[in-house]
């Protein structure tokens, strides 16, 4: 299911979600990841623990999700509560989650409304530890973490960083809120089409330098093929994001690769894309570099003025023709001013692709530097998709739903 415009998303929008807060100095952060899913159009329950009573407010929740917030001083008197929350779970996420709490989760206890949940759901379960460096460390916290997963759930983080005032750095810190949702959006919407699949994307500008400090780029932001590598990452896959310079943040989830220029972009390309079960360049390479390269700061005294000659870059994906492996679904991007639909085709047939997405360059708010798109979607049997203006993400979702359906019936 989609929206229009910037409401509610995919995966999230009409699935229950409870959120177990335990006890932590983190539970604070716990406030941002009911907002946010919330936003995302998730219906949201929060059960507090005792412990996470004494860190936040049952209000604070109430106010953001618009939903009655379980815990022991607000527990209707429903003995059925827990399996009724149990039952209508499309996930479980418990952030954070203290070292008491997933000792008693591993445990099996049903000591607490959370607990009692947990056992009583089939719903997917992410638990996302954070704790004291040396209470993480600890083997048995290590070998309680481990029963959780053998028995399915899900855990993500805890990430190294600053712990509680005075207590230095160290692996315990609860993962941030947006990467909390990133890791519930994979398990509400992870599919076998998608799990174990090697998709490799390419986003953001190249930048070919003139001089150890000029260098000639484009206005990519990056956004559409990262909101690509997130989607396709929440769907299950494994996915490596190629990106130029960009100074949007990276999804979490996707490996990045770095690079700066066209010839490193087709270099990591040429390496990763013989294991590739997709490959989108969504990258807005250059076309042209520059012939000979300062090797020192080009100065301007004398009234120096440099003649700046260039020479061609790769097309880096016409040139995975030959590396491509036989089943790869493979989908280009093409900005065009003029005669689009035929030139779009010409691309798609020269470039050997399954899909070639057009964006309009002439369309407010689509392209460069927006955070929305209205994209042409043409396959190679013939069909056209014209979307209408959309998020990035929501394109994103269109372009993997037809990925999707070219991957049905290849082996995974
Ligand atoms: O030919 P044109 O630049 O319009 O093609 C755009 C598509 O080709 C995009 O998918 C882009 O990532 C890719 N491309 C490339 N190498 C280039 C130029 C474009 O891979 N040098």
């Amino acid at each position: 299911m989609t929206s229009g415009g910037t409401g509610a998303m995919r995966p999230f929008a009409g699935r229950h979600v409870v959120l177990g807060v335990t006890g932590g100095i983190a539970a604070y952060k716990a406030i941002q990841i009911a907002r946010d899913l919330t936003v995302e159009g998730a219906l949201v329950d929060v059960v507090l623990t005792a412990g996470a009573l004494e860190f936040v407010q049952p209000l604070s929740f109430e106010a953001l999700t618009g939903r009655s917030v379980y815990s022991r001083a607000h527990a209707p008197a429903d003995p059925l509560l827990h399996i009724r929350l149990a039952r209508d779970a499309d996930l479980v996420v418990v952030a954070p989650a203290t070292a008491d709490f997933i000792a008693r989760a591993a445990a099996g206890m049903a000591d607490d409304l959370l607990t009692t949940v947990l056992l009583a759901t089939r719903a997917p379960v992410l638990v996302c530890p954070a704790m004291n460096d040396r209470m993480y460390l600890h083997a048995l916290t290590q070998a309680n973490l481990a029963r959780l997963e053998q028995v399915g759930y899900a855990t993500a983080g805890p990430a190294v960083g600053p712990l509680a005032w005075g207590e230095g750095e160290g692996p315990g810190r609860l993962l941030e809120p947006e990467e909390i949702v990133a890791s519930c959006g994979r398990l509400l919407s992870a599919n076998d089409t998608w799990s174990g699949r090697r998709v490799l994307v390419t986003a953001g500008p190249t930048r070919e330098p003139i001089d150890p400090v000029r260098f000639i780029g484009n206005r990519s932001s990056g956004r559409m093929g990262y909101a690509l590598a997130a989607a396709a990452w929440r769907r299950g896959a494994q996915v490596t994001l190629i990106s130029g310079p960009s100074a949007v943040p990276p999804p979490f989830g996707p490996e990045r690769v770095s690079v700066e220029t066209a010839d490193q972009m087709r270099h990591a390309v040429a390496e990763l894309l013989p294991a590739a079960d997709v490959l989108v360049m969504a990258a807005a390479v250059g076309d042209f570099k520059v012939a000979d390269v300062a090797s020192q700061k080009i100065k301007k005294s004398g009234g120096n003025v440099p003649q700046i000659t260039l020479a061609p870059n790769p097309d880096i994906l016409r040139s995975t023709r030959p590396l491509r492996p036989p089943q790869c679904v493979v989908v280009g991007f093409a900005l065009e001013t003029e005669n689009m639909a035929e030139h779009a085709r010409e691309k798609l047939l020269g470039k050997e692709l399954d899909l070639l997405i057009l964006n309009d360059a002439g369309e407010n708010g689509a392209g460069f530097e927006v955070t929305t798109n209205r994209v042409t979607i043409f396959d190679r049997d013939g069909g056209v998709a014209d979307l209408p203006l959309l998020s990035k993400g929501e394109v994103a979702e269109e372009i993997l739903d037809r990925v999707e359906l070219r991957l049905h019936g290849t082996a995974g």
